[in-house]
């Protein structure tokens, strides 16, 4: 759940931070933020003096060093997200199919195909690898399945319960951007597309699919690209179809079994985390 705190003259203890995320992970269904008042449009960005005092907390510790010296590292993307907002009754909320089956079907969409729960999990999994932990992962962007993509500073500490996540994604999508507390640091944003501006030059694009013929040992094609060579990552977030990518070189199967996106990064991340000896 993400509460709202004005800035000025705060000063908050680590520990009370520990504390107050200990107590939102009680909070009750009513606590799904409401759209934000200050937002004049949907979608539009915070410009007026008064929503500059206000920020949302997102606790931003870095957990790891900034300067990841010159080493090469890793880039996630997570394509066609199932993160969609709709105003349900009178609030704003993330549609999944768990919470909205008749507001969907009311509104003639199929609700198997809303399931924010996947990218819930893949962000999670991917911001605790031991890749992020020793500074490895260089960015994580997510594309939504209407073409909105923002990226995740990998510091960030995302929250840790879905309904929390639910009321950050709804905050995000209309306000495009979440800032650390007491910071003004952007910790998720909205950004431009295409994701391909923002990729380093001598990085390998490596997408992910079942469907794809080339069934790999990943442990195996990792030890395969050069060592001086940034990864990137290309996986889908969304319950079915494929990921079909211009920008990517490779397709892998790592599995010859369909397996959760969750379980592919965590595959991923081993390998990765072996070829650098991350421990
Ligand atoms: C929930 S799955 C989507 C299912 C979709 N039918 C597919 O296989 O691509 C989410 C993502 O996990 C990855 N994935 C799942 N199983 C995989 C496998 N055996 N090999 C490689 N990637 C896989 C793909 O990137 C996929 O888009």
């Amino acid at each position: 759940m993400v509460r709202l705190y004005k800035v000025k003259g705060q000063k908050r203890k680590k520990k009370e931070k520990y504390d107050r995320e200990e107590e939102s992970e009680q909070l009750d269904d009513n606590d799904i933020p409401e759209s934000p008042k200050k937002a004049k449009t949907e979608g539009s960005g915070l410009d007026n003096e008064k929503a500059d005092q206000v920020i949302d907390e997102m606790p931003g510790i870095p957990i790891v060093p900034a300067d990841t010296g010159k080493k090469p590292g890793v880039i996630f993307i997570l394509e066609k997200a199932s993160l969609e907002i709709g105003k349900v009754g009178k609030s704003y909320q993330l549609l999944s199919s768990d919470e909205h089956a008749n507001y969907l079907m009311k509104n003639k969409r199929n609700p198997a195909e809303y399931r924010p729960d996947i990218a819930f999990q893949a962000i999670q999994t991917i911001l605790d690898s031991r890749v992020n932990k020793s500074g490895r992962l260089k960015a994580l962007y997510v594309r939504t399945q209407q073409g909105i993509l923002f990226q995740i500073k990998p510091h960030a500490r995302m929250p840790r319960t879905y309904k929390r996540f639910s009321g950050l994604m709804v905050q995000l999508l209309q306000k495009l951007h979440i800032t650390a507390a007491g910071k003004g640091e952007k910790l998720l944003r909205v950004i431009k597309n295409p994701v391909t501006q923002y990729l380093p030059i001598n990085s390998r694009k490596i997408g992910f699919s079942h469907s794809s013929e080339k069934l790999v040992d990943m442990y195996d094609y990792v030890g395969t690209v050069a060592n001086d060579m940034d990864l990137v990552f290309v996986l889908g977030a969304m319950a079915h179809g494929k990921i079909d990518k211009d920008y990517v070189e490779d397709y892998l199967s790592i599995s010859e079994f369909p397996m959760s996106a969750a379980y592919c990064i965590s595959i991923i991340t081993t390998a990765v985390e072996r070829k650098w000896k991350i421990l």
